[in-house]
């Protein structure tokens, strides 16, 4: 049984770009009648400023374009003192005492759940007044749009706080003991599905597999080249993400063996690393895997499709020649490019090895957004 009412009004706290476009879906969605939004600082220099940032958008072109089509009419509107999206209020905490999460008035206004989008906030050990526990004094559970970040590295996770990723692990979630549900990173809930079909089908046969994501922009890179903070390890972020690929790291390869502890259990050897390049969104794994025995593309593809078949919303099985402006506005955690898939087989000794080749497509944003929903709509009990 869920402790949270699919009526009762959600918290986003920072309207980014994860924020915004979770207030975007949510309001689509019209289930609850207001949405608290906590930006802890003013917006430009009026109410009509906050809407116009949420009225329009640089990569979906849109509230009502996108979600209603063009000949919607206007569904920002601005009724006395509230901004309503779709006849949804959205109650706005601007107050600055509340860029400390402990100090946000979610129960005030009767929030149950509160979306953590600011990317600051991602220790489950703190118990700080601007942590993820400050969140849930005022409001019953948090939800983090990132990977639980521990900061001292000897402590243990703690048993209220949970790592669940659609398509793998929903039934890791209780709802009588956690309160803090990280929804891991957009990366691996791209990558992670993929891995738990061939964990599943392959077994003890999954030898390794190493990859990469090539990931649109986000806003914590540089428009252009800028100083290096003090302390700065990764200098290179600080790069003009105008004009270049930039190499960085992710932290999907252990977040991936979280949600899926047999790959440690069997021994399953894999690696990730990322490089950023100049797009505004939709990105792609290209995941390189190590299989004993030989197979054929056939016998892969046929592997996935049954995947997909079995979780429709999270994985799509694509037949055609996608690049990645084609997947901006997919709402699935995961596209699988059959069409890419590719494989060499060797030999040593008396056994036989195949490397595959495959692309894993995603909407870094609004396709994680959706994962989003569908990790609400499970605590809220809908499924
Ligand atoms: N973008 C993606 O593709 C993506 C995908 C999956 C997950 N994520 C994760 O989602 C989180 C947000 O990412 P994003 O891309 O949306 O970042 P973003 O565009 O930089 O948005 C973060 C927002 O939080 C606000 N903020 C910072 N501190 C705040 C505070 N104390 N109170 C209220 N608002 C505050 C920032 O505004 P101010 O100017 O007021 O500081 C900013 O607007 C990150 O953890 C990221 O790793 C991102």
């Amino acid at each position: 049984m869920s402790n949270i009412s699919l009526k009762s009004p959600v918290g986003v706290n920072g309207i980014g770009r994860i924020g915004k476009l979770l207030v975007w879906m949510l309001s689509g969605r019209k289930e609850q009648e207001q949405i608290v939004i906590s930006t802890g600082r003013e917006i430009g220099k009026s109410l009509e400023d906050l809407a116009t940032y949420l009225a329009y958008d640089s990569t979906y072109g849109g509230y009502d374009k996108f979600l209603f089509g063009f000949q919607s009419g206007k569904r920002v509107e601005i009724k006395g003192n509230n901004i309503y999206l779709n006849g949804v209020k959205i109650v706005w905490v601007n107050d600055p005492k509340c860029r400390v999460a402990g100090n946000i008035p979610w129960a005030d206004n009767g929030v149950e759940l509160v979306f953590e989008t600011t990317g600051k906030i991602t220790d489950p050990t703190s118990n700080d007044d601007n942590s993820l526990r400050g969140h849930i004094r005022s409001a019953k559970k948090v939800v983090l749009t990132a990977p639980f970040k521990i900061k001292n590295k000897g402590a243990a996770m703690p048993d209220d706080a949970v790592t669940v990723v659609g398509g793998i692990n929903f039934d890791k979630y209780d709802s009588s003991k956690h309160n803090l549900i990280s929804n891991a990173s957009c990366t691996t809930n791209c990558c992670a599905p993929a891995i738990k079909a061939l964990v599943d089908h392959f077994g003890d046969k999954f030898i390794s597999y190493a990859l990469t994501t090539v990931h649109a922009a986000t806003n914590s890179q540089a428009v252009l080249d800028n100083v290096p903070k003090s302390g700065d390890k990764d200098t290179r972020k600080r790069r003009s993400i105008l004009n270049n690929i930039i190499p960085t790291t992710t932290g999907a390869a252990k977040a991936v063996i979280e949600v899926i502890p047999e790959i440690r259990e069997l021994g399953i050897g894999s690696q990730a690393s990322a490089l950023r390049v100049p797009t505004n969104t939709a990105s792609i794994v290209i995941m390189d895997i190590s299989l004993l025995g030989e197979y054929d593309d056939d016998y892969m593809n046929d592997v996935f499709k049954k995947y997909s078949e079995k979780n429709p919303e999270v994985m799509k099985f694509s037949t055609e020649q996608l690049v990645s402006s084609d997947v901006i506005g997919s709402p699935y955690s995961t596209i699988y490019d059959s069409l890419f898939t590719h494989r060499r087989t060797s030999k040593r000794g008396n056994n036989s090895y195949t490397m595959f080749d495959l692309n894993f497509w995603y909407d870094n944003e609004f396709g994680y957004v959706n994962t989003l929903l569908r990790l609400y709509d499970m605590i809220a009990g809908r499924h």
